[in-house]
């Protein structure tokens, strides 16, 4: 009798935890189906979203380009260091110095096919005469009033100022390069330039190749 007592309480027990785990088995199951579901429709959004770059991000890629690319290697006034030209701080993009005398043009190298450059790179000789590299700091002498078309003008078209029917851009600026360049990168050039240090310096026009003075 105390026996069989004994085995219809494990058996009520039994039953008791399996219909327990039942209903919570039950409660729980829409839940989790629900979160599943919840889960998978988050993660496929209806609408692609729209990827948005902000100026800091901009101005960050166009100083990576500007500095990669080596625009300094012609637009920035330099100093002779311990490694050979050096830009000097403070006048970064800013072009050929205003004032700065041209060192001697030798008519004899010309002549047997050379082209020349000034010590920093700022200034060049050849068949075009001699060109100065611009002033593309943001100052009021750089391009700092240019709007962003202008830029893309002067890269893309070879325009001087940017504007289309003025004259071609001289060599050696190497804008038939850049002009390959996409919207976006041009477009982070141009924030980056816009952002640097103004600099006033007024580079003087460029010298044909009749009025050369050479020796
Ligand atoms: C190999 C030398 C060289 C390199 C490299 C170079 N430039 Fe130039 N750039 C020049 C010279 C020289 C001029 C002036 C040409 C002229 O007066 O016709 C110039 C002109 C320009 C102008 C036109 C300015 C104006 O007033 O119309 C812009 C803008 C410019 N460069 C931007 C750049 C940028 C940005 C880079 C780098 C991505 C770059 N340049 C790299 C030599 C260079």
């Amino acid at each position: 009798m105390r026996k069989t007592q004994i085995l219809k309480s494990c058996f009520t027990l039994l039953f008791w935890n399996k219909a327990k785990l039942l209903f919570t088995f039950l409660i729980l199951l829409p839940l989790v189906l629900s979160s599943c579901k919840e889960k998978n429709y988050a993660s496929v959004p209806d609408e692609p979203k729209e990827l948005t770059t902000t100026q800091e991000q901009k101005v960050k890629r166009g100083k990576y380009l500007v500095t990669t690319i080596g625009c300094a290697d012609c637009h920035s006034p330099k100093k002779f260091g311990e490694k050979g030209p050096e830009e000097i701080k403070g006048l970064e993009l800013s072009g050929y110095p205003q004032g700065e005398e041209l060192p001697v043009i030798s008519r004899d190298a010309l002549e047997k096919g050379w082209m020349l450059m000034n010590g920093d790179l700022t200034a060049a000789v050849g068949p075009w005469g001699v060109s100065f590299a611009a002033n593309i700091t943001s100052d009021e002498t750089g391009i700092g009033s240019w709007s962003e078309e202008q830029f893309k003008t002067a890269l893309r078209k070879g325009k001087f100022k940017g504007m289309e029917n003025a004259r071609d851009l001289l060599p050696p600026m190497p804008w038939f390069n850049f002009a390959l360049m996409t919207d976006e990168d041009l477009e982070a050039m141009y924030a980056y330039l816009q952002s640097t240090k103004p600099v006033n310096n007024v580079v003087p026009p460029p010298i044909p190749p009749g009025k050369m003075v050479m020796k």
